[in-house]
């Protein structure tokens, strides 16, 4: 991951980004509970990377032990305020081992488009740590690259108040990497800039891959909805049993 897109998860304009989808993390809560009554699975999570906690908090309210992990102090200063009752914890995915050791969740979930921030060799290495920390179900949810490529705009605005955010973006085929220059205006004043990319991916690379570590594709489903993942839709959750 580029040092920027590190300084920018620290930042207090992620924090504001993260804020503005506080309450999808209810939803998200929700249908995860939902997911564990159908496949009578426990009520240990590991929310991982858990970000500002707003899945974390959910599923705690609705009786979930949880353990959120997450690389950035800033947001974890944030979920810890919010959430008292789940147990929040700094470590890198990649290295999930040195955080929760040998210890065993239920559910382990990796939410909202957090693979592909390093190379293909790391994403592979959290594969195999969601893999290790689960004793029964995995569930991945990212955007879905077939998508993104034919409906990614070049620029596109959105107004996060109060600031103005301008996206460049780039694809490289070759690579599947989207770069992203992010430009944070206020007033009409450039105020702040990100620089980063993220390789997507199409569903098939994930469940090869899942497949090759030894876990079974349950199914997949589009975004945080019961309808089954069609290859246009925005994002793709998968389930997994190990
Ligand atoms: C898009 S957010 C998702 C957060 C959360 N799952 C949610 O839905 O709100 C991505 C998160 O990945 C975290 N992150 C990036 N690299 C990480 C790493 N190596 N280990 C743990 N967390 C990481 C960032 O700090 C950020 O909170």
């Amino acid at each position: 991951m580029s040092e920027s897109v590190e300084k920018f998860f620290e930042s207090d304009l992620y924090v504001s980004e993260m804020l503005k989808v506080w309450e999808e993390g209810k939803e998200w809560a929700e249908w995860l509970d939902s997911l564990a009554k159908k496949t009578s699975s426990g009520r240990d999570v590991l929310d991982v990377p858990c970000g500002i906690g707003r899945i974390s908090h959910s599923l705690s309210e609705l009786g979930y032990n949880v353990v959120g992990v997450d690389i950035s102090e800033r947001l974890l200063e944030v979920a810890k305020a919010r959430s008292p009752k789940v147990t929040f914890l700094k470590g890198d995915m990649r290295r999930l081992k040195d955080v929760i050791g040998d210890r065993k969740f239920d559910l382990v979930i990796n939410i909202f488009n957090s693979l592909g921030y390093y190379s293909e060799e790391d994403d592979i290495e959290i594969l195999k740590n969601l893999r290790d920390s689960s004793r029964k179900l995995v569930v991945i949810n990212i955007d879905n690259r077939d998508f993104v490529i034919y409906n990614l705009p070049s620029v596109r605005h959105i107004y996060i108040p109060p600031y103005l955010v301008v996206d460049a973006n780039e694809f490289d085929v070759s690579t599947s990497r989207l770069r992203v220059i992010r430009t944070y205006y206020l007033n009409g004043k450039e105020v702040d800039r990100f620089e980063f990319s993220q390789r997507l991916y199409s569903l098939h690379e994930i469940v090869r891959e899942l497949k090759r570590l030894g876990l079974t594709v349950l199914n997949v489903y589009s975004g945080h909805s019961w309808k089954q993942f069609d290859v246009m839709d925005p994002q793709m959750t998968i389930v997994a049993k190990v």
